[in-house]
């Protein structure tokens, strides 16, 4: 196991009924910003609740935070922050309000030119101040109500970009699993396949004999499998919803990253695909990693053959046969709950390849658990993905 430092301080408040909570987590002395998205907290209830408990505070509200949310959206709140001199910001929503609201949090403070750097410069700036956050999550998948990571879209320039700090960690995040009663189908199956691929990042690289990582790694992913289809089942059954939900938090709050080599290059290269063809992100995600089990085989051999027999238990055939058996289970999962595999489900040319190799040979770098996915890789994996 390598070395590391962990440190999570996110007050987590779980359960039905505890939106209620947030009135004793802000001081009464702030001005608040409630952001929020298209408007689905109107329509179950959960805004109504956030009313009652911050009834005795000063709140303006900003809504209309998109579903990958932009920056020219964002920045329209910057200014709301600092004409009112606003001083907490409380984020309801799914990932992409809580995304947003963590750059609103930073851009406010920032003190360089251009705020955008926030995340096209993340290598170089970095972020050491920002508003204090509160989150009522309203949509498990992303793990941002637990994380100090946040991406966000310039429409302008089409580029999708993530930034962290952990000063952008919420303070609290109250996560009652009833707001999953009002979800679509189609974000609780992106959730379930977006926090699967999370874990996937974590664990699927080479061992360094970590079996806790592993394990706990493990019981998240066979959690997904077991509770997502319910979720999706019946959407009052609140025990399978409270599962799923803390499952896709543990899967990104850095607890199973710790002291392991991580990939992420499912995501870099879905990012890419959502910023030229606005894919929902976990659509991205079921697109690209199948390919990048397949072209990534022999690195991530030990690994595939780990997940294939714990998680779907393949243990026949040669190393090759087990690996397409596993890829091929994973692919079933995700298709189960409703999430297509293939690049042409989603309509994208050819021609997208070329565009998502420009940019990573113009970025220059290469990533990966081993630091080498560059151009070469990236075609292939894509490819293989028609
Ligand atoms: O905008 P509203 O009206 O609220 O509707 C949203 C939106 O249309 C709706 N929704 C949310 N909660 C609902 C609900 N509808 C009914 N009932 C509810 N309870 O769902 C739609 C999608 O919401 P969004 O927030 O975009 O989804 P998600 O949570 O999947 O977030 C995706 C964003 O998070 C980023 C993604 O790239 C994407 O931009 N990610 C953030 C990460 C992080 N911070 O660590 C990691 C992830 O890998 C991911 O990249
Ligand atoms: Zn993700």
């Amino acid at each position: 196991m390598y070395n590391f430092n962990f440190k999570n301080p996110v007050k987590i408040i779980f359960g039905k009924g505890e939106i209620a909570k947030i009135k004793q987590e802000i001081p009464k002395d702030k001005t608040i910003l409630l952001t929020y998205g298209g408007g689905s907290i109107f329509k179950n209830g959960v805004y109504d609740q956030v009313k009652a408990a911050t009834q005795e505070m000063n709140v303006i509200e900003f809504g209309g935070i998109e579903p990958n949310p932009s920056y020219e959206t964002l920045m329209k709140a910057v200014s709301i922050v600092k004409d009112k001199k606003v001083d907490f910001l409380l984020a309801v929503g799914g990932g992409s309000v809580l995304d947003g609201t963590k750059f609103i949090a930073a851009a406010a403070l920032y003190k360089g030119d251009d705020p955008w750097d926030i995340c096209a410069k993340s290598n170089e700036v970095s972020v050491t101040e920002a508003l204090p956050i509160g989150a009522v999550l309203t949509l498990p998948a992303t793990g941002s109500e637990m994380n100090g990571s946040a991406v966000v879209t310039r429409a302008e320039t089409e580029e999708k970009l993530a930034f962290g700090s952990p000063v952008v960690m919420p303070q609290f995040s109250v996560l009652d699993p009833e707001v999953i009663f009002s979800l679509p189908d189609r974000q609780v199956a992106n959730g379930v396949v977006d926090a699967f691929v999370h874990v996937m990042e974590q664990y699927l690289t080479f061992p360094v004999n970590s079996p806790i990582q592993d394990r706990f790694a493990e019981s998240i992913l066979i959690t997904l499998i077991e509770e997502g289809p319910k979720v999706l089942a019946n959407r009052k059954d609140y025990e399978a919803a409270a599962n799923f939900m803390w499952s896709a938090t543990l899967a990104l709050n850095g607890l199973i990253g710790v002291g392991v080599p991580q990939d992420w290059g499912t995501h870099l290269i879905g990012h890419e695909l959502t910023a030229y063809h606005g894919i929902d992100h976990a659509r991205t995600l079921a697109v690209v990693l199948p390919g990048m089990m397949d072209i990534r085989r022999k690195e991530k051999q030990d690994k595939i053959l780990q997940y294939g027999e714990r998680i779907w238990n393949i243990t026949d055939g040669s190393v090759n046969e087990r690996i397409d058996e596993t890829i091929e289970r994973t692919i079933a999962f995700f298709e189960s709950v409703g999430i297509k595999t293939n690049l042409s489900d989603y309509d994208v040319p050819k021609e997208t390849i070329d565009r998502i190799l420009t940019r990573f040979e113009e970025r220059g770098f290469k990533f990966g658990e081993k630091g080498d996915i560059g151009p070469v890789e990236i075609k292939a994996i894509l490819t293989q993905r028609y």
